[in-house]
C-alpha cells in the first residue's frame, strides 16, 4: 500500500486516508494511492460504503503545486476522480481544515460529504492563473447552481463549513468526532440503500439566470481583475456546465486548463505563491533563533502613516498607545483611526463590536513616561534625522530592556538613527506603505547591528499583522524605493521628450500597473520630491537640470497634485478622477525647449522599456550588493507595495519572460543616448553572458 494513502476496514466501511504532510496535497504518490485504495474497496465483498479522509491539520488543499510545469507522473488527477466517481458503494468525504482546489474537488466526486464545522472550502485556482482542472467546474456548478458556483470559482475565496451547507455543498455538519461521524453517515446510507448521488448525473438549473448572464459576468469580472486570463476562462467553463453534456463540459474544462497552465500569467502567480512563502525566511538566521513577546505598541507620530500603523496593530488584537507633541495633533491622529473604524462598521466590513474594540484598542498620550511597558515602538515622525535622534533618544531614556525600537523611515539611514541609542542591537527600520492599514508589503530593515531575536521577531510579527514582511538592508531607499527612483526619472524624462502625461499613465496601466506615475505623482504630492530636490541642491549634490524639472515647475505654479486640486492634471472638486489639462502641456512644452529637448513621437513599448527596465537593472545591482536576499523578495516588494501586476509575476520573474538578454541589449542602447545613469548592472551581464535567468540565482 501507497505511504501516504492508508487503508483500514471499520466494519462494512472502509476508510481511506490521506497522509502526506504538510497540507495533504494531492502528489503522484497519493494519486496512486487513491486509485489502488478506491479498486481495492469496491471489490471488497464485505465493504458496502467508503469514507475519505485526511490526517493532520487539513483535508487535501489541492493539486500538488510543486508539480505544475513538470511531466505529470501518471494517473493524472481527472483519472483518480473518474475511479472515485465511478465507484459503485456510497462515499463520503470527511472534511477538515481546508479542502482546496483539487482537494474540493476530490470531495465533489464523493456521493456525499460532511465537515466539521470549523472546515472551509474553495476552488482558488484562479489565484493561480488557472481554474479548477479536475471536474470542479462541472461538478459545481450542477451541485449549487451557476451563480453561487461561479462567485467561488473566480473569486477562488474560502466559504466556511456553514455557508457551504447553506448552499448544499456539504450534506452534513458534525462538531466534533470527524471520523466516527463519517463512519457511521455512511453506513447509514449503505444501509437505507441511499441513492448514489453523482453531481454529473444532475442538470444545472439555468432558468433564472437572465439572458446574457455569462457575457454580463465576463464584462464585470474584466473590469474588476483587469488584465487577469484565468477569471474569464473560469466563465467559460461555467457555462459548458449549462450548455454542454458532462464529458464534453469535461473535455473543455481540460483544454482551458491546460492552456492556463502552459501561460506565463500562470507561471508568474505560482511563482509569487512560493515567493510570498520563501520571503518569510530569513537565510542567515539560525532556525530556532528566540523571539520576543508583542502583547503592547507604542507609535511615535499620529500622521498619515502613524495612524495607518496604529491601526494595522489594533486590527490583529494588539493596544497601541501614539504619541505626539501637541493634543491637536494627537486629536488628529485618533480621530482619523477611529473615524476608519466607523467606516468599516457602517459598510459592515466589521461587526460593531469588533470595531469598537479594535477602536478602543486605540489610545493616546504626549508623554514619553507612559512608554515605560511597551514591547515594540515604531517610530513615524517627520522625515529628519535630528527630529528622528530626539524621538530614539527619549526612547532609549524611557523603554524598558528588551523593548524593540523601530523607524518606519523611507530614506534615512536606520544604522546612524540607531547609533544614539545605548542599544543598537533592538533598533531596526518597519518600512510600511501608505495606505499602512491597507498595503500588504513590510520592509524589515536589518540593521548592521540588529540583533538576530530582534528581526525573528519582527519577521513573525508580519505575519501576525498580515503583512509579507521583506528583510532589505540599509541602503539609500531600501529596496522598493530604491528602485523607484529610476522609475520616476525616467517618466520625468519621457515628458520631456514628448510623451504626455495620459499616454505615460495610459501606457502603464495597461502595463497592469495599479496606476500610471503621473497619476501616482498627483495621489502622493508632486511637493514631497520637489522639497529633496530643493534640499540636495542646498547639500550641494549634482542634479542633472532634466531631473524632476517639469515637476518642479508646476509645484511653482502652485499644483501640487489631488490635494491642491491641480498637479499633472486638473481634478474637479470633490473628485479624484484625472482631466487633461493643456497648462500642463504647455509647462512641458516650455520646460522641453529651455533645456534644449526636441519632442518626438515616442512608442509604447518605449515607454515600458524606459519605466522598467531601470527597475530591473537597480535591483541586480541590490542583489549583487547584499541588500535583498534573493529575486523573488524584490517581486513581493514591487507586488505588496508598488502595485506592480500580479500576472506578470513581479520585475524580476517579468525579466526573466523577456529574456536577460534582450534586456541587457535595450539597456545598452538607452546608455549610449542617456549616459551612465543607464549603466548595466554587472550581475545582469554576467547573467545574459551566461544565458541565465534571475530565478537561476
Ligand atoms: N502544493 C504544494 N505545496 C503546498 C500546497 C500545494 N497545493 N499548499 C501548501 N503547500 C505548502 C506551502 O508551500 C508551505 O510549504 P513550506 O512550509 O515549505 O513553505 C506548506 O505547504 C504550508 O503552507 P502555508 O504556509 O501556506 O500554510 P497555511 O496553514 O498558512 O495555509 C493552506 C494552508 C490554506 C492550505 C495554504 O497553503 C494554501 O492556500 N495552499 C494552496 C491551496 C491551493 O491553491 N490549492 C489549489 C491548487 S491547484 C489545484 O488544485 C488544481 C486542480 O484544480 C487540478
Ligand atoms: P506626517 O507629516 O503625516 O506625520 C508625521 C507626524 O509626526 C505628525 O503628526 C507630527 O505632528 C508628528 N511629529 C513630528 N515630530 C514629532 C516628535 N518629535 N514627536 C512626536 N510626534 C512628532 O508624515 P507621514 O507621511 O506619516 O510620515 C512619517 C514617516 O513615515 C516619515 O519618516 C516618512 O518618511 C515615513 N513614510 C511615509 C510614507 C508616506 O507615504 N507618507 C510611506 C512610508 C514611510
Amino acid at each position: 500500500m501507497s505511504e501516504t494513502v492508508k487503508y483500514e476496514q471499520q466494519g462494512n466501511i472502509a476508510l481511506i486516508t490521506v497522509n502526506n504532510p504538510p497540507v495533504n496535497a494531492l502528489s503522484a504518490s497519493v494519486r496512486q494511492g487513491l486509485v489502488d485504495a478506491f479498486s481495492r474497496a469496491d471489490q471488497e465483498t464485505a465493504i458496502e460504503g467508503v469514507v475519505l479522509a485526511c490526517e493532520g491539520r487539513t483535508f487535501i488543499a489541492g493539486a500538488d503545486i510543486s508539480e505544475f510545469g513538470k511531466p505529470m507522473q501518471s494517473p493524472a488527477l481527472p483519472e483518480v476522480l473518474a475511479a472515485l466517481n465511478a465507484m459503485q458503494k456510497p462515499t463520503v468525504a470527511a472534511l477538515h481544515g481546508t479542502a482546496l482546489g483539487g482537494g474540493l474537488e476530490t470531495a465533489l466526486s464523493c456521493h456525499y460529504r460532511i465537515a466539521l464545522t470549523s472546515a472551509a472550502v474553495g476552488l482558488p485556482e484562479v489565484k493561480l492563473g488557472l481554474l479548477p482542472g479536475s471536474g470542479g467546474t462541472q461538478r459545481l456548478p450542477r451541485l449549487i447552481g451557476a451563480d453561487k458556483a461561479l462567485d467561488l470559482i473566480t473569486s477562488g475565496r474560502k466559504a466556511k463549513a456553514e455557508e457551504a451547507a447553506k448552499m448544499g455543498l456539504i450534506d452534513r455538519l458534525v462538531e466534533d468526532k470527524l471520523e466516527t461521524n463519517a463512519i457511521a453517515y455512511a453506513r447509514e446510507l449503505a444501509e437505507s440503500q441511499a441513492e448514489l448521488r453523482r453531481c454529473q448525473d444532475m442538470q444545472v438549473d439555468t432558468s433564472s439566470l437572465p439572458t446574457g448572464y455569462f457575457t454580463d459576468y465576463k464584462k464585470g469580472l474584466a473590469k474588476k481583475m483587469r488584465g487577469f486570463e484565468a477569471p474569464l476562462a473560469c466563465v467559460d467553463t461555467v457555462e459548458y456546465a449549462c450548455t454542454l453534456p458532462f464529458e464534453q463540459g469535461l473535455e473543455k474544462e481540460r483544454e482551458l486548463f491546460l492552456q492556463l497552465m502552459n501561460s506565463t500569467q500562470s507561471a508568474a502567480q505560482r511563482h509569487l505563491f512560493f515567493a510570498e512563502r520563501k520571503a518569510a525566511v530569513v537565510d542567515d538566521l539560525p532556525k530556532k533563533t528566540a523571539t520576543r513577546e508583542i502583547n503592547k505598541v507604542a507609535v511615535i507620530g499620529a500622521g498619515t502613516m502613524g495612524a495607518g500603523i496604529a491601526m494595522c496593530f489594533s486590527n490583529a488584537g494588539i493596544p497601541v498607545v501614539m504619541l505626539e507633541l501637541k493634543q491637536e495633533a494627537l486629536d488628529r491622529g485618533l480621530t482619523s483611526a477611529h473615524s476608519y473604524y466607523a467606516d468599516r462598521k457602517a459598510k459592515g466590513r466589521m461587526s460593531p463590536e469588533q470595531a469598537d474594540q479594535a477602536a478602543a484598542r486605540i489610545t493616546g498620550t504626549l508623554s514619553y513616561d507612559d512608554l515605560g511597558e511597551v514591547d515594540l515602538v515604531i517610530e513615524a515622525v517627520f522625515e529628519s534625522m535630528d527630529i528622528k535622534h530626539q524621538v530614539f533618544r527619549e526612547l532609549d531614556r524611557v523603554c524598558k530592556p528588551g523593548a524593540i525600537l523601530s523607524t518606519n523611515t523611507s530614506t534615512l539611514n536606520v544604522d546612524e538613527i540607531a547609533a544614539v541609542t545605548k542599544r543598537p542591537e533592538d533598533v531596526l527600520g518597519l518600512h510600511f506603505f501608505s495606505p499602512a492599514q491597507v498595503m500588504r508589503l513590510l520592509e524589515v530593515v536589518r540593521g548592521e547591528k540588529t540583533s538576530d531575536e530582534v528581526l525573528a521577531t519582527a519577521m513573525q510579527l508580519a505575519g501576525r499583522i498580515s503583512k509579507v514582511g521583506v528583510v532589505s538592508g540599509v541602503c539609500d531607499g531600501f529596496i522598493g524605493n530604491r528602485m523607484l527612483k529610476g522609475y520616476s526619472r525616467e517618466a520625468g524624462a519621457l515628458l520631456l521628450e514628448g510623451a504626455t502625461p495620459p499616454q505615460i499613465d495610459k501606457v502603464m496601466y495597461d502595463f497592469g500597473m495599479a496606476m500610471g506615475p503621473m497619476t501616482m505623482g498627483d495621489l502622493a504630492g508632486l511637493d514631497v520630491g520637489y522639497r529633496v530636490r530643493q534640499e540636495r541642491r542646498q547639500r550641494g549634490d549634482d542634479i542633472p537640470p532634466t531631473e524632476g524639472a517639469v515637476a518642479d515647475r508646476l509645484v511653482e505654479l502652485g499644483r501640487c497634485g489631488q490635494k491642491t486640486g491641480k498637479g499633472y492634471y486638473r481634478y474637479e472638486e470633490g473628485s479624484r478622477k484625472p482631466i487633461p489639462d493643456p497648462e500642463v502641456e504647455e509647462v512641458i512644452a516650455k520646460t522641453s525647449a529651455e533645456l534644449g529637448i526636441q519632442h518626438r513621437e515616442i512608442s509604447d513599448n518605449e515607454i515600458i522599456e524606459r519605466l522598467i527596465y531601470p527597475l530591473i537593472n537597480e535591483a541586480a545591482l541590490i542583489l549583487e550588493e547584499g541588500f535583498a536576499q534573493r529575486p523573488s523578495d524584490i517581486d513581493i516588494v514591487w507586488i505588496y507595495g508598488y502595485g506592480f501586476p500580479v500576472y506578470r509575476g513581479g520585475p524580476m520573474f517579468y525579466a526573466d519572460t523577456v529574456g536577460l538578454d534582450k534586456v541587457l541589449d535595450s539597456i545598452k542602447t538607452y546608455q549610449k543616448h542617456y549616459g551612465d545613469a543607464w549603466k548595466p548592472a554587472p550581475l545582469l551581464e554576467k547573467l545574459a553572458a551566461e544565458g541565465k535567468k534571475f530565478a537561476d540565482l
